[in-house]
């Protein structure tokens, strides 16, 4: 079977073209490599291909929509995905060389020219990565090799004894290994990545609109996706996802990577008990546990997911009477940057203005406050990067601007207008990873992320 993503792209969208990564602004592919010769590339969604009006459509012809999902999936789709399926084609490649031992002459002819086929395949897909990431990369160079190396090694297992199918085994969890560690280098390459010494974000990218949510349904319209901001070891990329038809919070859905949560291959699913249900879909995975909002008492919760333990902290002054301009309920509203866990609420003392405060991890208490200036009524959202908060509110149905920004290093307010595009007009959630220097929003059922741009001059 032919890799399903590259064969396709080309295909689906013939504009799409692979750029260096600093014309990240304006182009809708981006791929390099990085210092360290890892492989980055991302898809964005240029404004005027997508065809939002078709998604819409296709919502109402019910039938076709699984068909669409899966085109508008494998168009947005992103490099990693593209490792991913490598994976597992590689696995499967790998149970039939374990089948081939054991089955009828007759076949194995076939089998090997199929084999060689798929190979084929391979190599010239990594040779189309290769050249679309202008690699110098040496994982590149030696994945690319061992590809060749391995169709000989069927060419040559065809003429001898077919014990020898063992050696094949051993390459492809070789080539295995090779694409993992490729994956995981890119993870950790970017050196601007948990450094603050900049004046703040200039801008935000284009969207990147990666998917409809877990559930593939239109109708999940309030939700969150995002990804640990400070994980655990051992899951250093563990991503999440929520999705609801009404703004409430009774389940969850943990994925240990991006790729995992595109595929839709759960790690672990969540239901909370009654009594623990939250509210407001404003929550964050942040050290292996979820912080979020419970209404009765009304107050900020933390699952801890490494030991299944729910803890809560009433914020006296915060009030249910305020919430984000898209959404019910999110009177508090969490976020964690490259100093830790905050939490965002406004209160009849604050009359309505966001109060900003500190949370200590370990006591799960709050450490400091800051009333900032931003009515929280107006707000599309907010989120906190390097010890700044900003403030989104809209600008037409299709455009977002972080409008305001509070210092708590300074304790200065300062107006901005960054715009930034928006797929759909209402969004849920939007927060900043420090992990990543991405935003995730879930955007009316559609997971949205995008790129901040620090200024650092
Ligand atoms: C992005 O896509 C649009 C629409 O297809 C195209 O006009 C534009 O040239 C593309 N930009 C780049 C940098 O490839
Ligand atoms: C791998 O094999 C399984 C079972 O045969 C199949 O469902 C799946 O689509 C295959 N995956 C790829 C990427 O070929
Ligand atoms: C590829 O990289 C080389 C240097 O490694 C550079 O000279 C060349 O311009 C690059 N090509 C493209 C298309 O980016
Ligand atoms: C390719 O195969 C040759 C001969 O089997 C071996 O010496 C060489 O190390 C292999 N190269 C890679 C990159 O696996
Ligand atoms: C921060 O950036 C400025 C300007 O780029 C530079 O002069 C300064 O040395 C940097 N400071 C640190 C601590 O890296
Ligand atoms: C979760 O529980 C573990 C085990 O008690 C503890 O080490 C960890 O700090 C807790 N995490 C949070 C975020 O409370």
């Amino acid at each position: 079977m032919p890799p399903l993503l590259l064969l396709l792209l080309p295909v689906l969208s013939p504009a799409l073209a692979w750029i260096p990564v600093e014309d990240w602004e304006s182009g809708n592919v981006t791929a390099s490599v990085g210092d360290s010769g890892q492989c980055v590339c991302q898809v964005y969604l240029p404004d005027t291909t997508f065809p939002a009006d078709r998604v819409q459509h296709m919502q109402e012809v019910n039938k076709d929509m699984m068909v669409e999902v899966n085109i508008q999936k494998n168009k947005l789709v992103s490099y990693q995905v593209k490792v991913e399926i490598y994976l597992e084609e590689l696995m499967n490649l790998t149970v039939r060389v374990v089948m081939l031992e054991t089955s009828a002459d007759d076949y194995i002819k076939l089998d090997f020219e199929l084999l060689r086929i798929e190979l084929r395949e391979f190599e010239a897909l990594v040779s189309q990565l290769k050249f679309s990431l202008n690699s110098s990369s040496p994982l590149f160079d030696s994945l690319y090799t061992e590809i060749r190396n391995m169709t000989l090694i069927v060419n040559q297992l065809e003429t001898y004894d077919k014990s020898n199918l063992a050696v094949i085994r051993i390459e492809f969890a070789k080539l295995q290994k090779k694409l993992q560690d490729c994956q995981k280098e890119q993870e950790f390459s970017n050196p601007d990545i948990g450094n603050c010494n900049h004046t703040g974000i200039i801008s935000v990218s284009k969207p990147t609109v990666v998917q409809l949510n877990g559930h593939l349904s239109s109708s999940y319209v309030y939700g969150v996706w995002g990804r640990d901001s400070k994980p655990n070891r051992g899951y250093e990329s563990m991503h999440f996802f929520g999705a609801y038809s009404t703004p409430h919070v009774y389940d969850l859905y943990l994925y240990t990577s991006y790729e995992n949560l595109i595929l839709r291959n759960l790690f672990k699913h969540y239901d909370l008990p009654t009594e623990w249900v939250g509210i407001g879909d404003n929550y964050i995975l942040h050290g292996n546990a979820i912080y979020y909002q419970h209404n009765s008492p009304f107050s900020m919760t933390k699952l801890n997911l490494t030991t299944a333990k729910y803890d809560y902290r009433v914020i006296a002054a915060a009030s249910t009477a305020f919430s984000y301009r898209y959404s019910e309920n999110q009177n508090i509203d969490f976020a964690a940057d490259e100093n830790g866990l905050w939490v965002m609420y406004a209160s009849h003392a604050s009359m309505g203005k966001i109060v900003l405060a500190k949370v200590d991890e370990n006591s799960f208490g709050i450490t400091d406050e800051w009333t900032t200036g931003a009515y929280k009524q107006l707000a599309g959202n907010a989120f906190m990067a390097c010890g700044v908060m900003y403030v989104t509110r809209s600008v037409d149905l299709n455009t977002e601007e972080i409008y305001y920004a509070y210092d708590t290093k300074t304790k200065q307010e300062k107006l901005l207008n960054i715009q930034f595009n928006k797929f759909q007009e209402k969004y849920s959630s939007l927060d900043y990873n420090p992990i990543d220097q991405k935003l995730y929003m879930y955007n009316n059922g559609y997971y949205v992320s995008y790129n901040v741009k620090f200024n650092r001059e």
